[in-house]
């Protein structure tokens, strides 16, 4: 039996990348800020950790004395850390935690790293995505073979559209007409199951459904059981947006810059899974899904 160290483990992907791997038979050795945290459901309707970790690795990833050694012992190491709703910075943990970990990968000669990264990261402004862009350009020179999939948006991120078909108005972006393709993280984290081997590559990736917002936010105010009204922000008011965040402080001027690198560009990739967004979203609406944690 392989042993896999996973890092971001009681992330949305995290948890359903655990399962998965534990499901394909590997040993995981997960890293947590909280194991009690971990083993209860996670967000978004992601799974409990508690049935599904060999080993737990309990501790401060951006701490380089807890990450020193954390990869002894295992063959191979998967990460899907980083910065989304936490309130740290993009460099420590995008970049400098997952970059120690490489270190120590290479130190521990694991077989394999495997590294969840965003779409279209290299050409990002955010923080958030040049460190995630830093770390990936680190991981491709590395002489331990490599795997970097750069996911579209997740279902997690899209609920945010049936709260607002909910309440009977829809913002789209500047452009409606961008096209999407959100990926649940059941079938994400098989797609990296999937990839996990000796062969490094790189690859895009995003659900069955390929969509543009207008056909998104329909899709919400068909299972919102309502006809409501979109409004299409002008470009004017979004740069408006960014750069009042951005006067607000480094953070959220920040995760404005990537909210709306996210909404203005077209992040399709390779199609894969079998979860539609049509039916997360009546799901959501009828509560048999979990909207967020807790
Ligand atoms: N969400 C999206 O639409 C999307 C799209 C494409 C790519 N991605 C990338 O996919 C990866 C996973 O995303 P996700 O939506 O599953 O994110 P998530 O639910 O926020 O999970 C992120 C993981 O990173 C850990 N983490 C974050 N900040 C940390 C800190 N300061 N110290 C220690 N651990 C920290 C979290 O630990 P805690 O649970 O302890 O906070 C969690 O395990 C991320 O790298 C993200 O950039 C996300």
């Amino acid at each position: 039996m392989e042993t896999i160290l996973v890092a971001g483990a009681t992330g949305y992907l995290g948890r359903h990348l655990v399962v998965e791997l534990a499901r394909r038979g590997f040993a995981v050795r997960a890293v947590v800020r909280s194991r009690e945290r971990a083993e209860r459901l996670g967000p978004f309707g992601s799974p409990s950790l508690a049935a599904a970790v060999a080993e737990w690795a309990e501790g401060e990833v951006t701490d380089p004395t807890f990450v020193a050694g954390l990869c002894r012992g295992v063959t191979r190491v998967a990460s899907a850390l980083g910065v989304t709703r936490q309130k740290a910075s993009p460099w420590d943990v995008d970049f400098l935690a997952n970059l120690h970990l490489l270190q120590d990968a290479e130190r521990e000669a694991v077989r394999s790293f495997l590294y969840v990264n965003v779409m279209h990261a290299a050409s990002g402004k955010s923080l958030i995505l040049r460190a995630k862009a830093a770390f990936a350009a680190v991981l491709e020179r590395s002489p331990v073979a490599h795997q970097i999939v750069n996911p579209s948006g997740y279902f997690s991120d899209v609920g945010e559209f049936l709260d607002m078909a909910r309440r009977g108005l829809a913002v789209l972006p500047p452009d409606p007409d961008v096209r999407v393709a959100p990926i649940h993280g059941e079938d994400l984290a098989r797609f990296c199951a999937d990839r996990i081997g000796d062969t490094s590559g790189s690859w895009d990736v995003g659900g069955p459904d390929v969509l543009t917002y207008r056909q998104i936010v329909d899709l919400a105010f068909a299972a919102a059981g309502r006809t409501g009204r979109t409004l299409t922000m002008p470009a004017a008011l979004l740069n408006g947006a960014v750069w009042t965040a951005s006067r607000l402080g480094e953070r959220p001027g920040d995760l404005a810059t990537f909210f709306a690198e996210g909404l203005t560009r077209e992040a399709v990739g390779e199609s894969y899974g079998g979860h539609r967004l049509a039916d997360y979203f009546a799901s959501l609406a009828e509560g048999s899904a979990v909207r967020s944690e807790g």
